[in-house]
């Protein structure tokens, strides 16, 4: 079928498409530059639909023809947001593997909890899918070398969801430190202090109605509901899971190492680790700590991070710096900043388009590139290297060095707040049995990736 001609056949209201048998590997799909380009969201929350909606708007030629999630309510919530802001109405998928089956869709939206992002990645790979994938694109250091394998095995464009990747602020800053102003890099330190409150267990209860739970743990392993991991209408609070999830670090420190890294010129992984954490600020019983601070070795320099929901006092760059490039936050309580400290300066580097700054001596003005928001450059991007077959920026390859940041400090903290020395051509821990145990998780028949994608 003829691209232009697909909306008519395929925006068929709201009936589950039927299931196709699930057999690898797909061929891949093939399109021209003109071509209309067809996306699929899999995973229906907040995020996955206000991106995609916004790719489609800023973007000409671009449709979704299905929404494929195994909550119901989120769906049917999609797809009416779907219809109100792009005027058609995206068919309801239940099984992300018809939508892997269905030969119209050239790239899926992947916005799923973060346990799903590798599998769901390769699975698309294998089926000739593009792939637009949320950060944090992982959950263990394997994963991120199998989501690369499957990109460069099956020729797609695989794009992270690190979006800071696309700010022209990032690029600017690229230069500046790159151009030597800045001097010899001695130390960078990233933040990500957020706020929090004391975190609560619940007990188990019925699975919801219009709930796949089992679907929904997909590659974790099988537990009974707990409202504590998930709720029908909100993301609720799987992030405090080792199963699905690397915690805040995960979540949003993600972002502020990445751009970290992306500034830097993209150092590959670090020598070592050193990784504290606990739930000491509220006294929570949760897996994922409510703080933690962590030191890598990048041999000339260290990067650290500061990360948690501690410190209700900081705040994210607020909405209106966000959106105006002539204006920058207070980077004293500014939550997600990152210093980087040269010989010549010391850059303060926001995210969310919080631009950056460079002081010196008695904190004064040396130089600053103002930025905005940049979801819609990094949307913009994706769609450009669907056509063009560019190189995405946030390409597979850094999501996964960015990723491995996260589960570094993760991995030290697990195995006792400890120094790890880490290999990063066999991405393996040198000496350390315990640490190399969390380099990959344990996945339920059905929903492993395979050692050869
Ligand atoms: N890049 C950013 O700045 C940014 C911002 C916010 C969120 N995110 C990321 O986006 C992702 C989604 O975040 P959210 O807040 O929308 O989370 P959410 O939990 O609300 O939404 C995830 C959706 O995925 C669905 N899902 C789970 N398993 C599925 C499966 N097997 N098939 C289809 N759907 C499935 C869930 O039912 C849910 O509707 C997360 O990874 C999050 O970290 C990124």
């Amino acid at each position: 079928m003829k691209r232009r001609d697909f909306l008519e056949k395929a925006i068929m209201g709201t009936a589950g498409i039927s299931l196709m048998s699930y057999t690898l590997p797909f061929a891949p799909s093939v399109k021209g530059a003109n071509d209309k380009i067809v996306l699929a969201l899999i995973g229906a929350g907040n995020r996955g639909t206000g991106t995609i909606i916004s790719t489609c708007k800023i973007n000409a030629n671009v449709v979704i023809k299905t929404v494929c999630d195994v909550n119901d309510l989120k769906a049917a919530k999609a797809i009416a947001e779907i219809e109100k802001e792009l005027g058609y109405k995206p068919q309801h998928a239940t099984d992300m593997k018809a939508v892997f089956n269905d030969k119209d869709i050239d790239a899926v939206w992947i916005s799923t909890p973060e346990h799903w992002h590798a599998l769901a990645t390769v699975w698309a790979c294998q089926a000739g899918k593009d792939v637009y994938v949320e950060k944090n694109p992982t959950i263990s250091i394997w994963e991120g070398r199998k989501m690369i394998e499957a990109a460069e095995k099956y020729k797609r464009i695989v794009q992270v969801g690190f979006q800071n990747r696309s700010a022209p602020y990032a690029f600017s800053a690229r230069e500046y430190i790159k151009s030597g102003k800045l001097g010899q890099i001695v130390t960078v330190k990233s933040y990500n202090m957020l706020g929090g409150s004391k975190w609560n267990p619940q007990p188990d209860s019925a699975i919801p109605a219009g709930l796949n739970w089992d679907a929904w743990l997909g590659p974790a392993q099988y537990v009974p509901y707990n409202p504590n991991i998930h709720d029908m209408e909100s993301r609720g609070g799987w992030g405090n899971y080792w199963a699905y999830s690397g915690g805040v670090l995960a979540d949003d420190a993600s972002h502020v190492m990445d751009l970290a890294r992306f500034v830097l010129g993209d150092p590959g992984h670090p020598k070592s680790v050193y990784g504290w954490g606990g739930n000491y600020a509220w006294g929570s019983k949760k897996e994922t700590p409510e703080f933690q601070s962590i030191t890598y070795d990048f041999e000339k320099f260290t990067l650290t991070c500061d990360s948690g929901n501690a410190t209700n006092y900081m705040k994210k760059t607020p909405n209106n710096i966000r959106m105006d490039p002539k204006l920058f936050p207070d980077w004293r309580t500014n939550a997600t900043r990152t210093e980087i400290y040269g010989t010549e300066g010391l850059m303060y580097l926001g995210r969310h388009g919080g631009g950056w700054q460079v002081k010196g001596e008695d904190s004064v003005l040396i130089a600053e590139g103002g930025g905005v928001f940049p979801d819609p450059d990094h949307q913009k991007d994706f769609i450009e290297s669907l056509r063009t077959r560019k190189k995405p920026n946030g390409a597979v390859e850094q999501g996964h060095l960015s990723a491995t940041l996260v589960h570094l400090g993760n991995i030290a903290y697990r195995a006792g707040n400890k120094q790890l020395f880490f290999d990063g051509k066999s991405e393996r821990f040198i000496g350390n049995d315990e640490a190399n145990k969390f380099l990959k998780t344990a996945y339920r028949d059905n929903y492993r990736i395979p050692e050869k994608v």
